[in-house]
């Protein structure tokens, strides 16, 4: 048997990795799931983990919170000691998305001459004051097998002179966790749930540091979110740093008092995936909500000046409204009005990616040849 290690770190890796795992069990590796730690909390880890089958981990390195540097040399002393003391020889790393866990382990493997594969690789916000736009250059630099899911990753890695030998076009597996997981999804009761109609709510989310950690923007997305709330309820699930933040800055106070705004803890990946289809808008700074919006034809408006998923833009219903909060509820107006824009179909959005790619992982690693259904 032949060993694969596929990493998880923090929360929008389980979703990225669940159908990875399923389709990496039909090959001829032996799978290790490793867990750095980098999230911990319940609802921001193990209900992942439990909601998308992923089970519990077979390593799990703790690493927890930290600044940058910290946090990323934590990764990199535990994975090393993981993968030099690991009780078969590693055939390869898998990792996924654009977090410090994706950058750390692949340096790592890198280092110790065990190959790399990545997925979700090409993607460019052309913006290096993100954490995860150095992530996904430093990654992909290391990367022996790069796993493409839109158009405008195979461009990117091109210009940066990646030879296509190791570039495959694969599709969305964080689509392939949204059609997996959309039959259950679809059927909770929003209004028993969460007491919202149908189709009358905004779903806000908001995480980035540009967005959460500067008392002027906050402050500038507060008042944007207090008019929007006039016109329809919000339901603001809030990641963690968003609340210690918010709290910090004292703005958190303005919009729990506020009887049209939820503010709840971190959601499951099924709640949240239940709230957005049934949304009518959403208001995020989330990349995999451009993602997931575009696929289930609800509108998008990014609060950020640039996307690392262009073809969300250009095929699905995501808008960048920047920083200019009078354009945001300009798009906002006109949504309500119902004019915005149609998503068309990606190609590789489809469900299949994860054994599109397990499918060459065992061609390329393990030799192997498995009768694909
Ligand atoms: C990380 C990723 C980001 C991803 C996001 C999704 C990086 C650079 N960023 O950002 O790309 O979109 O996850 O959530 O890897 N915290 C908890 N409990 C947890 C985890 C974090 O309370 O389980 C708090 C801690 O105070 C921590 C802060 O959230 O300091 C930030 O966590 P961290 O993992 O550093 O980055 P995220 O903002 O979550």
């Amino acid at each position: 048997m032949t060993e694969l290690t596929i990493v998880v770190g923090a929360r929008p890796n389980f979703m990225k990795a669940a159908p990875l795992i399923r389709a990496l069990a039909k090959t001829h590796f032996t799978l290790r799931v490793l867990h750095t730690g980098q999230h911990y909390d319940a609802g921001m880890s193990d209900i992942f983990l439990s909601q998308l089958g992923v089970g519990q981990p077979d390593v799990f390195l703790e690493v927890g919170s930290g600044r940058h540097g910290e946090q990323t040399a934590r990764v990199l002393e535990a994975f090393e000691k993981y993968l030099l003391n690991a009780p078969a020889v590693q055939r390869g790393v898998v990792v996924v998305g654009d977090v410090n866990s994706t950058m750390a382990c692949a340096i790592t493997a890198a280092k110790l001459n065990i190959p790399v594969a990545h997925v979700e690789a090409g993607l460019r916000s052309f913006d290096r004051s993100m954490p995860e736009e150095i992530n996904r250059i430093v990654t992909d630099a290391v990367s022996d097998l790069l796993f493409v899911s839109e158009p405008s990753g195979l461009s990117n890695l091109d210009h940066e002179g990646v030879p296509a030998s190791k570039i495959h076009y694969v599709g969305n597996v964080m689509i392939d966790s949204l059609v997996h997981e959309l039959p259950i999804a679809g059927q909770m009761d929003i209004r028993a749930v969460f007491g919202l109609e149908p189709h009358k709510y905004a779903l806000v989310t908001l995480h980035r540091p540009s967005n959460v950690d500067n008392v002027q923007r906050s402050t500038e997305l507060l008042t944007f979110f207090l008019h929007v709330s006039k016109e329809l309820p919000i339901v603001f699930p809030m990641h963690p740093r968003t609340r210690k933040s918010l709290s910090a800055a004292g703005l958190i106070e303005q919009l729990s008092s506020n009887p049209r705004i939820k503010i709840l803890e971190p959601l499951g990946y099924r709640e949240n995936l239940g709230l957005m289809m049934s949304a009518k808008v959403v208001l995020t700074d989330s990349g995999g909500m451009q993602e997931e919006t575009s696929y289930l034809g609800i509108p998008c408006l990014t609060l950020r000046s640039n996307t690392e998923r262009p073809i969300t833009i250009t095929h699905g219903t995501n808008t960048l409204v920047g920083d200019d909060l009078g354009r945001a509820y300009q798009e906002f107006a006109n949504i309500l009005a119902g004019v915005h824009h149609q998503s068309l179909p990606i190609t590789g959005w489809d469900g299949h990616a994860a054994e599109r790619i397990a499918k060459i992982l065992d061609t390329n690693w393990s030799g192997g040849s498995v009768a694909w259904t």
